[in-house]
């Protein structure tokens, strides 16, 4: 018999858990990307459509939708967990590796992870984005309001700039390359800025999952909105 792991806990449950909650996350952000419509109402517009602009009946959403898939496919973080759940490599802490020993990311297309680095900064120009149709969900025609939607995009927005700015390529940037911090006032500054994203580093997973699930309730409550299954609390009274 396949000898998997000598381990005696159910080591398969965080496993089971995983693959389930990242297929059916991954499913909906692929149906959502390329559904087209119902993605906006009033005053809100869901993150997976911070454009208004399309070619044909090309979903808007395309045009973007690979910035956050391969920022999160290169984050370290989603590493461990696809590596675990997908290819089993190993499933998990002392699990026999199958079906081969984990090689690092020397070779193709494994190599091509470490573009992380870079894909860092087309997250943080589409966050600018993200928060400037955040803000412009406070205002419809003319009128300052608050509503329950706009409140969740703002939670989406402050989740989504803690897990990006938590990012371990950044903490790198900041601090990773500094010998002494105590050189010069920039290299004190940097300190200042590694420490604080040192704090939310350390919970980097969580930020991850929290910020993924954000952007699916985000979407998914406009498109509840949209087509009229629910309707929205908010300061306006209607739309
Ligand atoms: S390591 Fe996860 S976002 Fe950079």
């Amino acid at each position: 018999m396949l000898n998997i792991s000598e381990r005696k806990d159910p080591w398969w449950l965080e496993w089971v858990l995983m693959t389930s909650a990242l297929t059916v996350f991954m499913g909906y952000s692929g149906w959502a990307t390329f559904q087209g419509n119902n993605y906006q109402f009033g005053p809100y517009r869901s993150p997976f459509y911070p454009f208004d602009f399309s070619i044909g009946n090309l979903s808007p959403a395309i045009f973007i939708f690979w910035i956050p898939v391969l920022f999160r496919l290169t984050c370290y973080y989603w590493r461990n967990i696809y590596y675990r759940s997908y290819l089993l490599d190993p499933a998990g802490c002392a699990v026999n590796e199958f079906p081969r020993g984990y090689d690092g990311e020397r070779k193709f297309p494994f190599v091509l992870l470490n573009f992380h680095r870079y894909f860092v900064y087309l997250a943080i120009v589409l966050l600018f984005i993200h928060w400037k149709e955040t803000f412009h969900s406070f205002t419809y025609q003319g009128r300052f309001g608050l509503g329950v939607g706009n409140m969740i995009l703002l939670f989406d927005s402050v989740v989504i700039t803690i897990y990006v700015f938590s990012c371990h390529a950044l903490r790198h940037l900041f601090g990773g390359r500094v010998r002494k911090f105590s050189c010069s006032s920039c290299t004190k500054l940097g300190h200042s800025v590694w420490k604080l994203n040192t704090i939310f580093n350390e919970r980097h997973g969580i930020w991850a999952w929290i910020s993924l699930v954000s952007v699916i309730v985000a979407d998914l409550y406009i498109r509840l909105l949209a087509q009229g299954v629910i309707t929205d609390i908010n300061t306006w009274r209607n739309f």
